[in-house]
């Protein structure tokens, strides 16, 4: 008999034994030390070293392997999770097995140090799992940081990607997924604050800013169940408050009595609190308050710890108050059944719209002059919800808030139309008065006042008023039947463009990152930013953008007749004429001189190029693709420094020696487009002889030899006026001078053309004596009716029943 108890006592105490000492044992335990050869010991957990097959690492370049010999690393519990570092050049991908679905914690390490060439404390990237950006243009200076995210994972594989931000490498020291308790984050919680709805947490991504253990006491990650941190409370609650005290009793603390247990909250932090006592002063009320700083734009999830270690007085009431917001009046000794040590805890989601601040109180509850005396607090925990960008990162922020400007404006309405107007017809002559001062400009042609007016070519004029908005991804979806290949109209190194319909007949154009793509979130979003800040008849429109679910598309104007460069060579398209080059020239150089001189900063393209001028039903220019745009110099400098971008063949060579970008790198590039245009063929051919292969080279030679008919397109001959030519090459010339001082502005090469336009029309006219008046009318009115209506009409122009295009870009950069 005697034996079989013994028995069964072994077996029960090796139970208890393993669920006891181990504590919580997570299903899915995925521990890496990022870029080690070597598994790492931290506490009792082992990362594994990062060959390992628990992971699978996905990389568009080489993933390297750095080993610091810094003597720099923090001595903390897990500093040994800091001698290594994983770094990726390009988009790269880990992908985790999943195996029991619902909340995981992925936890990521960072430590920047200098291995070779990689200074990460420079490196710039993002970081999203799952659909949800976790990170974005992330930046670690210096020291160690760990950042915990929190998903509920629904399939059984977990992707974390790392995209490095333009120009820019990402790192990461070490990882972990671990599975939580289901019980851990719940589903459902209370909203306080001005305005807002209970919460569904289940489908949100978290993110931990800070778990805080009042009572003046750190609790280290070894000391928690689930391998938390809890800093202490002491540099965020107000100062000099003799009321206040802190309390320690961590043995009293019972998880038999409620139904908390030590996977939401150690001993450790459940142990210690911090207590307001306001007992000799017994009609005081009074506060003790916790400052925070977090992100403005997100809901916040607040987890309060409560616990009595101290035999607190048998009626406790107190009240706990979220930025000035009664979220509760807690009767504790209720909760926990009167006894000593038993935890309880309450959650709150509470909105941040304004300001930094998050102030955390709990202060002492009165019936009118009855107040109770006691309030303590024993833990907290604050974390960020995923926006519904299914982001933790406020991103776009500047289109957010051009958003809000429209709504303003709409409402404002009409008042500030007829101001602009206005204010746009003040603008138009101080601008003519000044140029009519200004350059002269006797040597071309033109009266007087008709340059004037051309110098105000579209205005300075900013349409805030209609920019682009936001897409669901499923309405792209529908426009684009499913991303169908059969309506891909190009694609490149940032991936596809897709025509589409949206719902109103619109006909769009789809510009789809992709996954892997070299267009990073910077080009995405420099993309979207300047293209609905400008609005011009010769740049391309944009209509909208997504950026659900990892996608990155950018919606446009559809452009009939595709690229300038299509109808040049290497299509069989009908051949354009030389009037209508010389037209679509003009139209790409008033796109670029309103982008030069459209507002106060100018703004530089950086990719002009025959692929980026795309031409609408009625062969109209407009010059597209502003991924690598930037502002330009401000006024007291002559340049901005940067690395070289751009599209092979079409570089400022000044710009690539110097790196100082200004407007006249997108002058050279356009010189190369008129050469382009003149000659029918491309850039660079290698399979032409060796003389040939170069067009700027091949072109120059013959201009300098005077003999210009052996390199015009062939199809051109016979209609084109060798004079207009002449100023043509004269012009492109100049454009390709080797330094940019030497180049002509912009403004300049518009009159030139202009000019180049009239010679060929005159002859024209001469031609066809019968089409004089409306030929000469056509082209001295054209400066008049596009500038004194033009602007106006680029507003309401922007009513997209009459859309077109074609985004081609071969060349991934
Ligand atoms: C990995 O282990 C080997 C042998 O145990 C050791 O020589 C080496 O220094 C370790 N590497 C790292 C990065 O710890
Ligand atoms: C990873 O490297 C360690 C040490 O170099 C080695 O012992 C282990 O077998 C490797 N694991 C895999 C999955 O290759
Ligand atoms: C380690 O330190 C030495 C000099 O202290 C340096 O030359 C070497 O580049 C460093 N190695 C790495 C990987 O940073
Ligand atoms: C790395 O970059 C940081 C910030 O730019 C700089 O302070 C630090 O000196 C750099 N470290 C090295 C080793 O170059
Ligand atoms: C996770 O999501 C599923 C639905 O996909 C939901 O049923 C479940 O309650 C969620 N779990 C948590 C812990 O939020
Ligand atoms: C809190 O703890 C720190 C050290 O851990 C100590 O210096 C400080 O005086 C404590 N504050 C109070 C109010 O006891
Ligand atoms: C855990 O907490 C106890 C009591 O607070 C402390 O004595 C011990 O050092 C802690 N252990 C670690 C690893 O921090
Ligand atoms: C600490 O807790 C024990 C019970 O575990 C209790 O008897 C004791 O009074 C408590 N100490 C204080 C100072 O409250
Ligand atoms: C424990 O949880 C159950 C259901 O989850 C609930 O009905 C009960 O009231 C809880 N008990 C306490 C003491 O919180
Ligand atoms: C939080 O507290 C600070 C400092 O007392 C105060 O300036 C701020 O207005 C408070 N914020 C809110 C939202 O109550
Ligand atoms: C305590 O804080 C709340 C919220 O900020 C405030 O309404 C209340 O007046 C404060 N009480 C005292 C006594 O300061």
């Amino acid at each position: 008999m005697g034996w079989k108890y013994k028995f069964l006592f072994w077996i029960s105490s090796i139970f208890w034994l393993i669920c006891f000492s181990s504590g919580y044992v997570p299903e899915d335990n995925i521990l890496i030390d990022c870029g080690s050869p070597n598994n790492t010991k931290v506490g009792d957990r082992v990362f594994q070293a990062d060959n390992s097959s628990i992971s699978q690492l996905l990389s568009t370049t080489e993933a390297i392997l750095a080993v610091t010999n810094s003597t720099s690393i923090p001595s903390s519990f897990d500093s040994n999770l800091y001698q290594t570092a994983r770094i990726f050049r390009g988009v790269s991908q880990y992908t985790f097995p999943i195996k029991k679905q619902g909340r995981h914690w992925i936890r990521l390490y960072f430590f920047p140090f200098s291995f070779g060439n990689f200074n990460m404390s420079t490196a710039k990237f993002s970081v999203s799992a799952q659909g949800f950006t976790l990170l974005e243009d992330f930046q670690v200076h210096s020291g160690a940081l760990m950042k915990e995210f929190s998903l509920n994972i629904s399939s059984n594989q977990l992707m974390v990607t790392f995209t490095p931000s333009f120009d820019s490498f990402a790192f990461v020291n070490a990882l972990e997924v671990i599975s939580l308790p289901d019980k851990v984050i719940p589903d459902h919680v209370d909203f306080v604050g001005p305005k807002g709805d209970d919460e569904n947490l289940w489908k949100q991504a978290l993110e931990t800013l800070i778990r805080v253990n009042m009572g003046n006491r750190t609790v280290s990650p070894q000391n928690d169940t689930l391998w938390r941190l809890w800093v202490s409370d002491d540099t965020f609650l107000n100062d000099n408050n003799d009321l206040v005290n802190y309390v320690s009793n961590i043995t009293s603390v019972d998880y038999t009595v409620t139904n908390v247990t030590s996977e939401i909250g150690p001993p450790e932090m459940y142990g210690t609190m911090t207590r307001l006592d306001t007992e000799f002063q017994p009609t005081l009320k009074a506060n003790m308050t916790w400052h925070f700083n977090v992100d403005p734009g997100f809901d916040y999830l607040l987890r309060f710890h409560f616990c009595d270690v101290q035999h607190l007085r048998p009626v406790t009431l107190f009240n706990v108050y979220v930025n000035s917001w009664l979220a509760s009046t807690v009767d504790l000794p209720k909760e926990t059944a009167n006894k000593l040590g038993a935890p309880y805890y309450m959650d709150v989601v509470t909105r941040i719209s304004g300001d930094r601040n998050l102030n955390v109180s709990v202060g002492t509850f009165n019936i009118g002059d009855i107040v109770y005396p006691e309030a303590i607090l024993n833990g907290l925990e604050i974390m960020k919800m995923s926006n519904s960008d299914e982001s933790l990162v406020l991103d776009l922020e500047r289109s957010s808030k051009m958003k809000a400007g429209i709504i303003v404006g709409i409402v404002v309405g009409s008042v500030v139309v007829v101001l602009v107007v206005v204010f746009f017809f003040l603008f138009l002559c101080i601008r003519r008065s000044l140029l009519h001062s200004g350059q002269g400009k006797e040597d071309y042609p033109f009266a007087r006042n008709e340059m004037a007016r051309g110098s105000t070519d579209g205005g300075a004029f900013f349409s805030s008023s209609k920019i682009g908005y936001r897409f669901s991804l499923s309405v792209i979806q529908e426009a684009t039947n499913n991303f169908s290949e059969a309506l891909v109209i190009g694609v490149g190194g940032f991936g596809k463009v897709y025509k589409g319909a949206l719902k109103d007949e619109t006909k769009v154009a789809v510009k789809r990152g992709a996954l892997q793509s070299h267009q990073g979130l910077v080009e995405f979003r420099t993309e979207i930013e300047m293209l609905s800040q400008f609005r011009h008849r010769h740049l391309v429109s944009l209509i909208g953008y997504c950026n659900e679910q990892n996608e990155r598309i950018i919606i446009y104007e559809y452009m009939e007749k595709g690229s300038l460069k299509n109808h040049l060579y290497g299509s069989d398209v009908p051949c354009l004429s030389w009037k209508q080059r010389l037209e679509i020239c003009i139209g790409a150089a008033r796109g670029l001189y309103y982008l030069h001189t459209g507002s106060a900063k100018s703004i530089i393209h950086r990719d002009v190029k025959s692929a980026n001028i795309l031409l609408d039903e009625n062969f109209m220019a407009k010059v597209a693709d502003f991924g690598l745009s930037k502002t330009g110099p401000e006024i007291d400098q002559t340049h901005v420094s940067t690395a070289v971008k751009g599209s092979f063949g079409y570089l400022d060579p000044e710009y690539l020696s110097t790196q100082q970008l200004t407007e006249k790198s997108d002058v050279y590039s356009f010189g190369v487009v008129m050469f382009e245009v003149l000659c029918g063929r491309p850039v660079i051919d290698p399979s032409l002889p060796r003389e040939k292969v170069y067009l700027v080279e091949w072109v120059t030679k013959w201009q300098e030899r005077m003999q210009l008919e052996e390199v015009i397109d062939p199809r051109l001959e016979g209609q084109i006026k060798m004079d207009s030519v002449q100023k043509f090459v004269e012009i492109a010339d100049k454009c390709l001078a080797e330094y940019g001082a030497n180049r002509p502005t912009m403004g300049e090469v518009l009159w030139h053309l202009e000019y180049a336009l009239r010679l060929q029309a005159t002859d024209e006219n001469s031609n066809h004596a019968g089409d004089v008046p409306s030929q000469m009318n056509h082209v001295n009115r054209l400066p008049s009716i596009e500038y004194s209506t033009g602007s106006i009409t680029d507003m309401s122009d922007v009513s997209m029943s009459k859309v077109f295009a074609q985004m081609v870009r071969e060349d991934p950069r």
